[in-house]
């Protein structure tokens, strides 16, 4: 069915009071029970073998191996990177030798796997995965999902039952965000209609580079993030992860986006900027803001979720809930500590409300990564639809492209379905 003409068939005021969700996306979603979301992301007595191939062990690909070799069955039987050196550190990871290719294709071309990790530089994230997804093979893919809206569309049409896809967006699988949107969409903090992202760092984001670098090559390999051809910056590499939990938490994609950045500190050769600022719109009016800088850490990475009852702070370790002060009553004139006072002014003035909050309680609970590859390879054995699946990349992929388009052309930008 239309997305569009489903909106419409649902009550608007159960849509206003967060009991549905706005997609028909999130409906589906919403549909697949706790019990095979727990089935999914709990540890497995299964330990048939599955052989991987990965793409791309570099820094990010070395902890999914580390966390897919703490799956039983699970072995790692080849690789492929243009980067010589990764091959000694990944099976000094792994403690025996993996079958190494200096192209992509021919770890594709193999007969004898069963799933394949994509964690290369965002540029080739679509020229690998459909690839690998055309030969029957189930895919784990890096975030962000594809570099044009194009690509993203075109693996999310290969992926399927017989070749699933999952994202990196672990967060999905993260107990104590997937707790607190739990409780958010019961309605805990009321109507939700904001959402603030902040990803601050203080670091310049560069990698050291050999010495010996003939034509700048290396720098170009190491330092991708940097460079137009294969990154688009500081969205796609922190925002992507807020943008899908802004998509979970709002029920649907959003409809524009808003953008803009600038090299403000290190001009240093780089092409992608160093600070960057989103507004994208949902349906409603609802808005998800992001800001992201590397020369001041203060604000770390956190995602404010703010309703109309209560506030959640979300971390990469935590989640915290603050509840909304009782509504101060307006006096309409009068006299408040010698002055006087109109409906516009209270002497109560509009400070910020402080206090511990109240966390999310959660026992041990496990690292997101950890529970994200163990839910992919419980998927690669059971045929099982990821939680993180082509839909939730979709999504966030496209928050990022058109973030991006906008802060490029300095102006608002629509988001396709
Ligand atoms: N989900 C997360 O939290 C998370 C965290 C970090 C990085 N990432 C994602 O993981 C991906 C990789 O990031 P990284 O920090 O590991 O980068 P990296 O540079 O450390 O690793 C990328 C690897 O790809 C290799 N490579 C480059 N071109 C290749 C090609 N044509 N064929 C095969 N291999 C090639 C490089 O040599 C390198 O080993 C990115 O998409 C990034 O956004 C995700």
């Amino acid at each position: 069915m239309d997305r569009r003409l489903f909106l419409q068939g649902l009550s608007a005021s159960a849509v206003a009071a967060g009991v549905l969700p706005v997609t028909a996306a999130a409906a589906e979603a919403q549909e697949r029970s706790e019990a095979d979301v727990a089935k999914q992301i709990a540890a497995s007595k299964d330990s048939s073998p599955v052989r991987i191939g990965i793409i791309g062990p570099g820094s990010r690909g070395k902890e999914l191996v580390r966390n897919l070799l703490r799956v039983p069955g699970v072995k790692i039987a080849a690789a492929a990177d243009v980067y010589e050196p990764r091959f000694a550190q990944l099976n000094e990871l792994c403690g025996y030798e993996v079958a190494a290719h200096k192209d992509f294709r021919a770890l594709i071309d193999r007969k004898d796997l069963d799933a394949i990790v994509v964690a290369t530089p965002l540029g080739l994230h679509a020229t690998q995965v459909l690839p690998a997804l055309k030969s029957g093979r189930h895919v784990y893919g890096e975030k962000t999902m594809a570099y044009t809206v194009e690509e993203a569309r075109a693996i999310r049409e290969a992926s399927g039952s017989k070749a699933l896809y999952q994202v990196g967006h672990q967060y999905r699988y993260s107990p104590w965000i997937r707790a607190a949107i739990a409780r958010v969409q019961a309605g805990e903090i009321g109507d939700v209609t904001h959402i603030a992202g902040y990803w601050f760092r203080n670091n310049d984001w560069r990698r050291p580079v050999p010495a010996d670098d003939p034509g700048g090559k290396l720098e170009h390999l190491i330092n991708w993030r940097l460079y137009n051809q294969w990154s688009l910056g500081l969205i796609a590499e922190l925002g992507s992860h807020h943008m899908d939990i802004a998509n979970w938490i709002f029920g649907a994609n959003p409809t524009a986006a808003m953008g803009s950045g600038s090299i403000c500190r290190y001009h240093d050769g780089r092409e992608t900027d160093d600070n960057v600022q989103v507004v994208l719109s949902y349906p409603q009016g609802k808005r998800f803001i992001f800001t992201s800088t590397t020369d001041n850490a203060k604000m770390g990475d956190q995602l404010w979720v703010y309703g109309s009852k209560g506030s959640l702070n979300l971390t990469l370790e935590d989640a915290t809930f603050f509840y909304e002060p009782a509504k101060v009553k307006r006096v309409a004139t009068g006299v408040e500590k010698g002055v006087t006072t109109s409906a516009s002014y209270q002497a109560g003035g509009e400070m910020p409300y402080r206090g511990p909050g109240k966390p999310v309680e959660l026992k041990d609970p496990e690292d997101a990564t950890t529970i994200a590859i163990r839910a992919f390879i419980h998927c690669v054995r059971t045929g099982d639809r990821p939680i993180a699946d082509a839909e939730v990349g979709y999504g966030s992929a496209l928050c990022v492209v058109q973030a991006d388009k906008a802060r490029r052309e300095r102006r608002e930008v629509e988001v396709p379905a």
